[in-house]
């Protein structure tokens, strides 16, 4: 059994998505959580730049004793997580578009991907997607403007609407019945993509995934804390931490909420 904390970091608040579902699957597991808002978007970044933000996130994850860490963030996943994994002892888990399950279950061979540019402009995204969609249509869609306006608190904005209407128009006319999430701010964005999309289209995102992976990463490194009680839950921004905190409100008992200049 290990105390020590789960780091968990994203270019901003999106990674909170991916904390709800590993809180709810580990719930006796301490969590050190830091949104990069700072900088956010990532996605319009170059590769470069990317991994320097990562490596910044990680030193300060491993300087708070943290024994493994969650790269809550499609963008850094796909373009550091190679270079994380090879360079620091802690195990990494990282954030895949679920394309899989998207293009295995598809009925019409047709999937939609909404995503950051820096993500579908990835190798490790064009792997993914060779891999397990090489039989199906893939309609990639770049969010460009969606993770700022998330970041400012505008989820659910009459701009908001009217960029997703010009995103999904694409894939909606080749018929796609799958939309694959590959940013763990868009989960955020499901009530208005409800509003827009037929009802025959499946959502899907990657957070229910990451938290059985992370439990299997824990166990296979022995890493696990099986203690139900005693856990603390501690999130860091360094911008404004009002809109982190708006997005956490149903946990505001047990968590703590702070700024930090990093
Ligand atoms: C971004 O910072 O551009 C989005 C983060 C992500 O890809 O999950």
């Amino acid at each position: 059994m290990n105390s020590q904390p789960i780091g968990i970091f994203d270019s901003g608040v999106g990674g909170t998505s991916i904390w709800k579902e590993i809180h709810h699957l580990l719930p006796g597991e301490s969590t050190i959580y830091l949104a990069d808002s700072k900088y956010a978007p990532y996605g319009e970044r170059p590769q470069k730049e990317i991994l320097q933000l990562s490596i910044k996130n990680t030193e300060f994850l491993l300087s708070q004793n943290c024994k493994a860490i969650v790269v809550a963030c499609n963008t850094a996943t796909t373009n550091a997580i190679d270079y994380l994994r090879k360079n620091y002892k802690v195990p990494f888990i990282g954030i895949e578009p679920a394309i899989k399950p998207a293009a295995l279950n598809s009925k019409t061979g047709v999937v939609g991907i909404l995503a950051t540019r820096g993500t579908l402009t990835s190798g490790l995204f064009a792997k993914t997607s060779a891999l397990y969609a090489k039989d199906r249509k893939v309609i990639e869609q770049f969010g460009d403007g969606l993770v700022p306006l998330i970041e400012n608190g505008m989820a659910n904005s009459e701009e908001m609407h009217q960029l997703l209407q010009k995103y999904l128009r694409p894939m909606m006319e080749e018929k796609a019945d799958y939309l694959v999430l590959g940013c763990t701010h868009y989960p955020y964005l499901i009530p208005q993509l409800k509003k827009i999309l037929p009802t025959s289209v499946t959502i899907i995102d990657s957070g229910e995934a990451v938290a059985k992976q992370t439990k299997t990463v824990l166990e296979n490194f022995q890493l696990l804390n099986t203690r139900a009680v005693g856990a603390s839950y501690i999130f860091h921004s360094n911008a404004d931490e009002k809109v982190l905190a708006s997005l956490l409100k149903d946990y505001k008992q047990k968590i703590v909420v702070s700024h930090l200049d990093f």
